[in-house]
């Protein structure tokens, strides 16, 4: 059955809403996997005395860089899979998000513990959702600069210079890598806010979501 341009399935007394495909799925996992990995390597890298996950530190840079290029080119895919399938719409923070700031608020501080349903405007993600994947391209791509300049020292001498010296540029690629630790977790934390806790993360692995109240 299709409702609003939305495919819905009805199973018993349940209807669920198509949500994600099946290439969003694969790449979410992907870029799941490739996070967690990213930083776990990251912080031996940075620390190895402090943090031994991996046998070696060779082994942990070794395992950086695989992860490093898999989610650099999937994320490079999912970008033109947005802006070709028009999905980029529902997920590019824009001005009307930013004025919805306030509601936004007002909806995790109090609208969601009293089902009050989040306001329909808003569309697939609402604006802490869109803030957060807009803002992870963006990351990603200082990511990749910081990094790449730390390891082909020699040809990013000015640049490094540039922008204060390679203690600096290193600072940077760690910073940063907070950054993707704490938006994940408000990203984690944000995928509980379905009608039911479980909901959001169920649809991201099977592709519905259970219709209900938010
Ligand atoms: C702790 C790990 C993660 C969990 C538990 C998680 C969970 C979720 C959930 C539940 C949704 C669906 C939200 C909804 O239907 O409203 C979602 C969507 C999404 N997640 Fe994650 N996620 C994780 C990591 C990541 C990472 C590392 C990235 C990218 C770097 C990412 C990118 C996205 C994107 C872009 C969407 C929107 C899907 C789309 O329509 O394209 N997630 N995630």
């Amino acid at each position: 059955m299709k409702k609003n341009n939305k495919i819905i399935l009805k199973k018993g007394r349940n209807k669920f809403l198509y949500k994600h495909t099946v290439l969003t799925r694969i790449i979410h996992a992907i870029h799941l996997v490739s996070m967690v990995m990213l930083i776990l390597t990251g912080f031996q890298i940075y620390a190895p005395g402090w943090f031994r996950l991996f046998a070696t530190l060779e082994m942990a840079r070794y395992v950086h860089f695989i992860f490093m290029y898999i989610i650099g080119w999937t994320f490079i895919y999912k970008i033109y899979y947005t802006i070709v399938t028009g999905e980029i719409k529902e997920l590019f923070f824009n001005w009307r998000d930013l004025r919805d700031m306030p509601l936004l608020v007002k909806h995790y501080l109090y609208d969601i513990f009293v089902g009050i349903p989040s306001p329909s405007h808003w569309g697939k993600y609402n604006p802490g959702q869109k803030l957060v994947y807009t803002l992870w391209p963006i990351l990603l791509l200082a990511q990749g600069i910081t990094g790449i300049a730390m390891y082909f020292i020699p040809k990013f001498t000015a640049f490094n210079n540039f922008f204060g010296g390679l203690a600096n540029i290193r600072a940077w690629h760690f910073v940063i890598s907070w950054l993707f630790v704490l938006t994940t977790l408000i990203h984690f934390y944000l995928g509980s806010t379905g009608p039911k806790i479980v909901d959001f993360y169920k649809s991201v692995v099977t592709g519905y979501e259970k219709q209900g109240k938010h």
